[in-house]
Parts: C-alpha cells; structure tokens; sequence
C-alpha cells in the first residue's frame, strides 16, 4: 500500500478518541466519522474490522450513528438471497442523509462490491465507491479520491500473486479475536459463490500465523478463531505444515488458552485432525461445526461436495468414538436443484442419527456464475418454504434433549464480557460452544473459571459461578 508523506494531527471530534492500538499518520480522515454495516460470515466481520483499522490510521473515527456519519460503508455478502437488493435499499434508506449532508460519502464493500463492481454506480447516484474483498487495504487512498477529488470509484482488483501477506489489524482486540488462515476457496460446490467473490485458496505462512497469535496474546487476547472458507485445506506457501501442523504449532507454541476455527469441510476432515482435537482438547474444545448441506448422496454429488452421505456419517462417527462429548453443528441447503421428497427425507434421517446441537438451515438461492444456476429442475418456492419449516420443527423436537444433558454440569468458561442483552450479567462459553449467561464481577473477564449449568435452553444457558 502506497501512502503520500501526509502530516500528523487531526483532532478528533469533541466526545471521540482514536483506539489505543493505532496510530494516525495519515491525514486522509481529518476527523470525520465513518459508520459501517456488516452482512454475512465471520469473515465479513473480520473484514470490516480491518477496514475501520485502515481508516483510524488515517484518522477517520468510527461512528454507530449513520446520522452524524460523513462516510458509510456496507460491508456486503452475496452468499444468499437478494443481496444486490438488499444493499440498494439499504442506501435508498440514507438519501434524506446526503440530502442534509451534502459531503457524506457512501460505499459498498464486500462479496457484492466484488461480485457487481462498477455496475453498482450505474444503479443508484447515492452511490459514491465501491471496493471489493481484495481490496480493503486501498480503502483510505479510494477515500481520498472520492472526496477530495470528487469522483465516482470502484476498485476490486483481484491480487493474484503467489502469496498471500497480510498482517492482522485489530484496533483493541477483545477476549476473543479473528485470526484469517487461508482466503478465497477452490472447491466451487455447484450453489456457491464464494470461489469467485473471495478468488482462489490462498494460506499465509505458517510461521507468521504464529506471530500473530503470540501478539495477539501479548495484547490481552485469551481465544483465537482460525478463519477460513476451508481452514482444513490449509498449507503453508513455504511447505512448512499443514492445518493440523498450524494447530499444533499454535496450542505448543503460543500461550492462547482457546483455539477455534471454522469452516471445516467434511472431505478434508481426517484422523490427523481428529487426533489433534483429542491431544488439544483443553485449548480445543469439544465442539466442530462440519457442514453436510444434504443427507442425501446423489444431491451431495451435483453439489460437488466431494463426499456421500456414507462418508460423512463415517467421519462422524470416527469423531464421536475418539470424543464421545463433541458437540456438533451443521449447515443444510434445502430445495436445491434436483431434490426430491426422498432426498429430502436422508436429510432429515441424517439431521436425526447425527443428533447435532444446531442445524443451520437455508433454502437454495441460485448465485450468479455457479454451475447449479444452470441445473433445470429448480425447486418451487412453496416447498423450500415447507422442508426449511419441517427442518426447523425436527430441530425443535431434538434440540431439548441435546441441550438438557448439560443442565447441573459444570464447565470451565472463558469470560467474554457482559451479555450484549443485559450489561449487568456476564457472558462466555462453554467448550461446547454454548453460550451462557451468569452474574459475576466484571474482573472476572478474559479469565476461565467453572460455571455451572443452572438452566439450558436452546440458544443459551443460564449458569452461576461455582
Ligand atoms: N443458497 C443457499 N445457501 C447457500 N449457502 C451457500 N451458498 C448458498 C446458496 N446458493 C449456505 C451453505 C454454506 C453457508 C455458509 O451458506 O449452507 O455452508
Ligand atoms: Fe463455498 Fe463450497 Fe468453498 Fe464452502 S467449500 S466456500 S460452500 S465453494
């Protein structure tokens, strides 16, 4: 990234500092305010993260008002439904905003920036940027050629280099944090868009993954998350190691007491991992969220998943007989091409012999560029409403009896902060990946301490320190 030799020391606005991890340079922002929204994966979440970080550097000042906001960006995903529309409506909503503020400045990020670039402009004249997922770090220098110089831009440029080097910008990281292994993704399941919003896979060095979670912890982090599209195909650029290499080099080297990741695909799930998870399971947890999409083998092929339903229910259960208390999480697309009520119905037999704590069930959404988009027998809309609605049902009659085994037992949790509900009780995790809520004192966050399980309901438990 090229910056000009700019001068130090804009003053923030009365009320507002710049957060303590960042320094500003960069006299791009002069101050001014910039609010962002973020749609989709915790990828997004991450992204924008960085881009706030970029901006802070360049002394702009994150505001969660839109309304006193000199720049607002969306930080769009396209992995589902409508999001082109989503987005235009979103910035239909801040028109009487350009109209009180003639220098507010509006931009889309994201999958949609990346997958729409300039054709965004075209639709809508409240639309001043767009950028793309490969593109954030040359968000101040977009910045200042929409507002000082006047002009309309969209860049979302792809880098194909060999390497992937990134640094990881958090601006105060928290309890828990993101640490991004791998970008993009080369496995083009038939209903998926991400191969060509986020480009091919891409990891970044093994031994720079390591640094950064050594920093991060020296900075007060006591969880990383691992992300990833795919994190278990990950391979260091140098050869140095594998996904299960990296896991072993950060639980060994670093002093982070929490490793997660996510997304861990079934094909490349293997014995490797499944060792490590028993090996780590204190830093570990005993939690894995494996994505089947159907229960039925011939959908699973025109999806291109890479397994069949044998295969994974195998791996499955490979993974309960090594740790009989993992809990497990899943994704399912219903109505894709093709499915037939007796696809349908392995779905719903799979969601039931596997038992999983959470199902998270989405209708097929045909993606511009996927090769599903061109499949014939698309689904009526009437019955992806009818199995998302026998899914969530099934879902509802497992999930008690999933959740109620944890009612009495204690778990160590590691506590996050207060409860984004109520400010006055505490929050964390189990390591099954619950949440659960308790009261406590609040210096008792970033430290793991045993909480016992008092109430378990579907989406949270309610617990009281031991
Ligand atoms: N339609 C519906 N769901 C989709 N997903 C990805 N692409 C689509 C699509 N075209 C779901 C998958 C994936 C999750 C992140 O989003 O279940 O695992
Ligand atoms: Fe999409 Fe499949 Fe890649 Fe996941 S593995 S990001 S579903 S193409």
């Amino acid at each position: 990234m090229k910056h000009s030799n700019n001068r130090v020391g804009a003053t923030p606005k009365p009320g507002r500092r710049y957060s303590d991890a960042v320094q500003s340079p960069y006299n791009i922002g002069r101050g001014d305010l910039v609010y962002v929204t973020t749609y989709g994966c915790q990828m997004n979440d991450h992204d924008t993260e960085r881009m706030l970080y970029q901006l802070e550097l360049n002394q702009f000042l994150q505001t969660q008002d839109p309304s006193e906001a000199d720049v607002i960006i969306i930080n769009s995903c396209s992995v589902r439904e409508k999001p082109v529309h989503k987005v235009m409506s979103e910035i239909g909503t801040y028109r009487p905003l350009k109209a009180k503020n003639p220098k507010l400045k509006i931009g889309i990020g994201g999958c949609v920036g990346q997958q729409e670039g300039k054709n965004l402009l075209a639709k809508s004249r409240l639309l001043d940027f767009v950028f793309g997922t490969d593109t954030i770090d040359s968000l101040p220098q977009i910045l200042q050629e929409v507002r000082d110089q006047n002009k309309r831009v969209a860049l979302t440029s792809m880098d194909h280099r060999g390497t992937y080097e990134i640094s990881t910008l958090i601006r105060n990281p928290k309890v828990s944090s993101f640490v991004t292994i791998t970008k993009g993704c080369d496995n083009f399941c038939s209903f998926c868009i991400v191969p060509f919003t986020r480009g091919r896979e891409k990891s970044r060095l093994l031994s720079e993954l390591v640094t950064d979670v050594k920093v991060l912890v020296e900075r007060g982090v006591k969880e990383v998350t691992l992300l990833g599209q795919n994190v278990n195909s990950y391979k260091s650029p140098d050869g140095s190691g594998g996904f299960g290499d990296l896991l072993r080099a950060i639980c060994d080297e670093t002093q982070i007491k929490r490793l997660r990741f996510t997304t861990s695909h079934p094909k490349d799930f293997d014995d490797d991992l499944i060792e490590i998870l028993v090996n780590y399971r204190e830093k570990l947890g005993d939690f894995v969220h494996l994505p089947v999409q159907s229960g039925s083998s011939q959908i699973l092929e025109r999806m291109n998943r890479g397994y069949t339903r044998e295969e994974y229910l195998e791996k499955v259960n490979r993974l309960k007989n090594k740790m009989p208390h993992v809990a497990l999480s899943t994704d399912i697309i219903v109505g894709f091409p093709g499915e037939t009520d007796e696809d349908f119905a392995q779905t719903l037999s799979l969601i039931e012999t596997v038992g999983y704590e959470n199902v998270y069930a989405f209708k097929y959404s045909p993606r511009p560029f996927t090769k599903a988009l061109k499949y014939s027998e698309q689904v009526s809309e009437v019955i992806k409403d009818k199995r998302l609605q026998e899914i969530n049902d099934l879902q509802e009659r497992l999930a008690p009896t999933a959740i109620e085994k944890y009612h009495g037992q204690i778990f160590p949790v590691l506590v996050e902060g207060p409860s984004r509900t109520n400010q006055n009780i505490l929050t964390g995790r189990t390591t099954h990946n619950k949440v659960i809520n308790f009261d406590g004192k609040m210096d008792l966050i970033g430290h793991i301490i045993p909480i016992k399980v008092i109430k378990a309901q579907q989406f949270s438990l309610r617990g009281e320190v031991v």
